[in-house]
């Protein structure tokens, strides 16, 4: 009987058992005293190793920083002091321009090792790898006095908040190629507190400053580093090629830390954006190319971008947004694998009158939905202009060939919210493959106005009567006659 019960079933254990316990004092209740007297003292021994693993992991000698180019230097080379207190902008700018007089010879890293090394801006070079070990921790400074003014994106216009020049990034970069930001998941604080507080105080005279923005560069990589507390957005790749985001870890607190969104995508082609942890104050990740006429003119999409396995939390917007500033157009996007949780939104395509530009080829695959307010959404009528009024309302952007499959979930209140108007249809869509649980019995939680498209198979919730209805084999069960039926309730 030993042999069969418990958890012990290692040979070991039974033999022990079977050696030790004479059989006749083998009752139910020395069994169950034996098996929990092994069973502690497993969890004892395991508890011990994991605190002996955790002890080791802060206290033990650092994992060194592979060489990742033929030059490497130490932040401390350039006299830079990690004390958190000590201004570190020069020895950055140190560091930046040795590195920037080796590109001929494949570049250079710099090692930031563990430490607080509090920064103002600087710039990055190409052919450059900044590694963060772990431990260290770049802090900005947020004395805005050191933050340099520099003017509006040409596809905007303006700062995003105000007009005129805007602050730069805390690490910036123009013109660059070949640039890798990685590290045994060191740390980048961009201290937005300070920055929050003052833009709700409306104390701030320029739109704040990104975490890290790269402009008109191409084969960037950011890797296994956390990024925390941007005062704006934290990671902004703008009219770049070949981005790849990798192993990152975005946080900034869910409320009160305006506009932090994980990572902006603006005017960039082939970016890939994976195995990333996302929980911030605003958009997780929100793929974006420039504002109403400016963004029109600019005319520089955002496509061929893939979203994988990432995990996002927003409470005050969206797990994955497009737009939305969209005027260049947004194209070939993949967005797979992906858990939203906590979230006042899932997935959300926003755009208005004005924009112009297309959101156009999209899909979205093994997506999953915990505890939302609303799943999918699509909003036509986000009618946030540059502050001119010099919009044209006749740009209106095209919505269309859009694709759910494997969208699942529990405890969302409204799983799809499509709201095309009759100015901007929503076109193209094609649902499959969605089951997603209620947070309330209510009726009318898969909202429609002006969407065109079709559902093939069985779905949860019950489809709009926009959508023509297929079954599994593609055939037509029944076309809708109503694609234009407004049923949009955002009281649920
Ligand atoms: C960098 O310099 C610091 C201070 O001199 C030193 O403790 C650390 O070991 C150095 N790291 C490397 C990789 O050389
Ligand atoms: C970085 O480079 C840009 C473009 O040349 C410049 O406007 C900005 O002032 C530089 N930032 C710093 C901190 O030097
Ligand atoms: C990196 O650090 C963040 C913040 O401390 C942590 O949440 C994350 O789990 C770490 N990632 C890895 C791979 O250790
Ligand atoms: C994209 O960038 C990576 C990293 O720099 C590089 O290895 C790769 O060759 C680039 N791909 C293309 C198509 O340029
Ligand atoms: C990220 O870290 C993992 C685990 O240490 C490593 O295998 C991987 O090569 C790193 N990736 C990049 C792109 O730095
Ligand atoms: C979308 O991607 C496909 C394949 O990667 C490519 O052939 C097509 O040109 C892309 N479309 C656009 C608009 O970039
Ligand atoms: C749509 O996007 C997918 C994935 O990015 C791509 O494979 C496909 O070729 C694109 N189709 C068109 C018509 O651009
Ligand atoms: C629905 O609205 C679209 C766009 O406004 C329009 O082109 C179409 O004719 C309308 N269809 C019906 C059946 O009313």
């Amino acid at each position: 009987m030993v042999g069969t019960l418990g958890p012990s079933s290692s040979g070991k254990y039974n033999i022990h058992h079977r050696r030790w316990i004479p059989a006749s004092l083998l009752s139910y209740r020395t069994l169950f005293i034996a098996l929990w007297i092994v069973g502690f003292s497993s969890v004892a021994i395991w508890q011990r190793r994991s605190a002996e693993i955790v002890w080791s992991s802060r206290r033990g000698p650092p994992k060194p920083a592979p060489l990742l180019r033929p030059r490497a230097f130490n932040l401390t080379d350039f006299g830079a002091v990690g004390d958190g207190v000590t201004l570190n902008t020069v020895a950055f700018e140190k560091a930046v321009a040795a590195i920037s007089r080796l590109r001929r010879s494949g570049g250079g890293q710099l090692n930031v090792p563990a430490g607080v090394w509090l920064t103002g801006p600087f710039n990055l070079t190409s052919h450059m790898t900044l590694f963060l070990e772990e431990g260290a921790v770049i802090l900005g400074a947020d004395d805005e006095k050191l933050w340099p003014l520099m003017p509006p994106l040409p596809s905007y216009g303006y700062g995003r908040e105000h007009k005129g020049p805007r602050y730069g990034s805390l690490i910036h970069g123009q013109n660059l190629r070949d640039v890798v930001l990685t590290g045994h998941n060191g740390t980048i604080d961009g201290h937005g507190e300070k920055w929050w507080k003052k833009f709700r105080q409306k104390k701030l005279h320029h739109t704040r400053g990104p975490l890290v923005q790269i402009m008109w560069s191409r084969d960037i990589v950011i890797s296994n580093i956390t990024l925390r507390n941007s005062p704006f957005w934290t990671i902004h790749p703008y009219d770049c090629k070949n981005v790849s985001i990798l192993g990152v870890t975005i946080l900034a607190p869910v409320s009160n830390a305006p506009n932090t969104d994980g990572i902006d995508p603006d005017s960039c082609q082939d970016v890939i954006i994976e195995d990333c942890y996302i929980c911030v104050g605003d958009d997780g990740i929100a793929i974006k190319s420039g504002w109403d006429q400016y963004g029109i003119a600019y005319k520089r999409p955002s496509t061929n971008i893939l979203i994988r396995n990432v995990v996002l939390r927003s409470t005050v917007s969206a797990g994955i947004s497009i737009g939305s500033e969209m005027s260049g157009g947004v194209s070939n996007v993949t967005v797979e694998n992906v858990l939203v949780w906590d979230s006042r939104r899932g997935v959300r395509i926003k755009t208005a009158p004005g924009r112009g530009g297309y959101v156009r080829n999209i899909t979205y695959r093994g997506i999953v939905f915990h505890n939302l307010r609303v799943g999918i959404v699509v909003k036509t009528d986000y009618n946030e202009h540059p502050p001119d009024g010099a919009f044209d309302p006749r740009a209106v952007p095209a919505v269309e060939s859009i694709t759910f499959s494997g969208v699942h979930g529990r405890g969302v209140r409204v799983p799809v919210r499509l709201q095309g108007s009759a100015e901007i249809p929503v076109r193209g869509l094609t649902f499959r493959d969605l089951a997603v649980g209620l947070a309330y019995k209510k009726k009318h939680v898969f909202q429609c106005a002006f969407v065109q498209g079709r559902v093939l198979g069985a779905v949860f919730p019950a489809p709009c009567a926009n959508l023509d209805l297929y079954d599994e084999r593609g055939n037509l069960v029944r076309p809708s006659t109503t694609p234009n039926i407004t049923d949009v309730d955002y009281d649920i």
